[in-house]
């Protein structure tokens, strides 16, 4: 959203779509010099209010499997599920190059690759719900360093 910020009311250019692959681009090279350096969001002042959205929707059951992402993330990250090793699922490798398809991915697309995997209708990415579950999520990796971009299976 600061991304957007300076490109529409600065640089007087039309926004870039939220996981278009310019945004994520930059997103990248702003990870990258960024390495090392702990995540460090608010979730207080003006974010309290989004950050409790965030966490309601990572908290509630959605898709016909009716799981949430604490079902996984936070009930069974170290265990298999299937073929993969399941994660704390945290986004301070992002944006990762994934070589399931050959290229980097923005943080709401793993979002929405997680909620269909529910059989759930998935928020669409840059809606203000994704947004909310972004922040709340960066939370759970305050004091993380950042690491993107990251490579991913
Ligand atoms: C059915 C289990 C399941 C649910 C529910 C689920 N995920 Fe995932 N998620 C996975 C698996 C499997 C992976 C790939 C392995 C890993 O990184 O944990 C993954 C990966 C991720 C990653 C990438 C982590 C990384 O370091 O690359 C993020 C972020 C993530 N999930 C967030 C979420 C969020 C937010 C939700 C809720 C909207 C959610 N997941 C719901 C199974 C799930």
């Amino acid at each position: 959203m600061q991304v957007n910020e300076c490109v529409t009311e600065r640089a007087g250019a039309e926004p870039w779509d939220y996981t278009g692959n310019r945004m994520t681009e930059m997103v990248a090279l702003i990870s990258s010099v960024s390495r090392g350096m702990p995540v460090d969001v608010a979730i207080d002042g003006p974010a309290q209010e989004t950050w409790e959205q965030g966490k309601e929707i990572y908290y509630t059951r959605y898709g016909q499997l009716e799981l949430a992402c604490a079902n996984c993330h936070e009930d069974n990250y170290d265990n298999m599920i299937r073929a993969d090793h399941l994660s704390q699922g945290q986004i301070n490798g992002f944006p990762t190059y994934r070589l399931k398809n050959g290229k980097l991915n923005a943080v709401h697309d793993r979002f929405k690759g997680c909620v269909r995997d529910t059989r759930a209708e998935t928020f669409a990415p840059g809606s203000p719900e994704f947004v909310a579950l972004e922040l709340y999520v960066a939370s759970r990796g305050n004091g993380l360093s950042v690491e993107g971009p990251s490579v991913r299976n």
